[in-house]
């Protein structure tokens, strides 16, 4: 059997609906400058999709990874709006974000929905970065672990091994999305540890032990070494704090 490779920490800037062009252009050539003398973990920024082929331009051939932050579940077509998979490889992106939370809430994205984009992000090339996350009030009911699980079940269904293993799974509670209020260690690496485990349940455990599952939730510079430092954390999802450069990179030096 062939040895399972490390999990390499993935930090992604998801840089939601913010920056204009000029800005995403100086905010990823501080980055891919940066790291250049970074070699323990991955990087990847997420601009919005107007910005997707500057950006990759900006970066060169830098190691910083480019990601979208959704897409269409469909190839091509009449679907006005929309962009497909087959686009995003085509400007250079490595991944794209799927059912982020404030899609699943202010849109209405069903799992259902979400799984389909998984399979067309697959089967183009993509590296999925599926999000999954509890409510405060799941959270106050003790319905964390049954909450996530269902959405990795439901986000993730009909993908083989193999499949599995390439995806990113990032937790990210909806209660510390953009609201400062950070998930403790502990917290966060209860419901990782959780998640692994759903996997390895539902596949087998080399297959969990290549996940990477990714925290996001506020995290900041300040907090970021003590998250990253659990075992079962593999990065972070960072929305507010990838916006500045210094931030961002504050944020990839707690990984140790
Ligand atoms: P935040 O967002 O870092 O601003 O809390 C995280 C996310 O939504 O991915």
């Amino acid at each position: 059997m062939e040895p399972i490779p490390m999990r390499k920490p993935l930090i992604a800037g998801n840089w939601k609906m913010n920056l204009d062009r000029h800005a995403a252009i100086v905010l990823a050539n501080a980055i891919a400058e940066a790291a250049e003398k970074i070699g323990n973990v991955e990087i990847a920024i997420c601009p919005p999709f107007v910005y997707l082929d500057v950006v990759r331009q900006a970066l060169g051939n830098s190691v910083v990874a480019l990601g979208a932050q959704n897409m269409s579940p469909e190839p091509s077509g009449a679907f006005t709006g929309e962009i497909s998979a087959g686009m995003l490889k085509d400007v250079g992106c490595k991944y794209v974000i799927l059912g982020h939370s404030e899609r699943r809430h202010l849109l209405g994205e069903t799992d259902a929905f979400i799984n389909t984009k998984v399979h067309a992000a697959i089967a183009a090339g993509l590296l999925p970065v599926v999000c999954v996350g509890e409510l405060l009030a799941d959270r106050e009911a003790g319905k964390t672990a049954a909450v996530v699980g269902a959405q990795l079940e439901g986000s993730c269904a009909g993908l083989s091994p193999e499949q599995m293993a390439e995806v990113v799974m990032a937790y990210e509670p909806v209660w510390a999305i953009g609201t400062g209020k950070v998930a403790s260690p502990e917290q966060a690496e209860e419901v990782h540890l959780a998640l692994r485990k759903m996997i390895s349940d539902r596949y087998n455990s080399q297959t969990a032990e290549r996940v990477r599952i990714q925290y996001g939730g506020s995290v900041k510079p300040s907090n970021a070494a003590e998250l990253l430092s659990q075992p079962n954390i593999d990065g972070a999802l960072v929305g507010g704090a990838s916006l500045r450069a210094e931030d961002f990179l504050g944020i990839v030096a707690g990984v140790k």
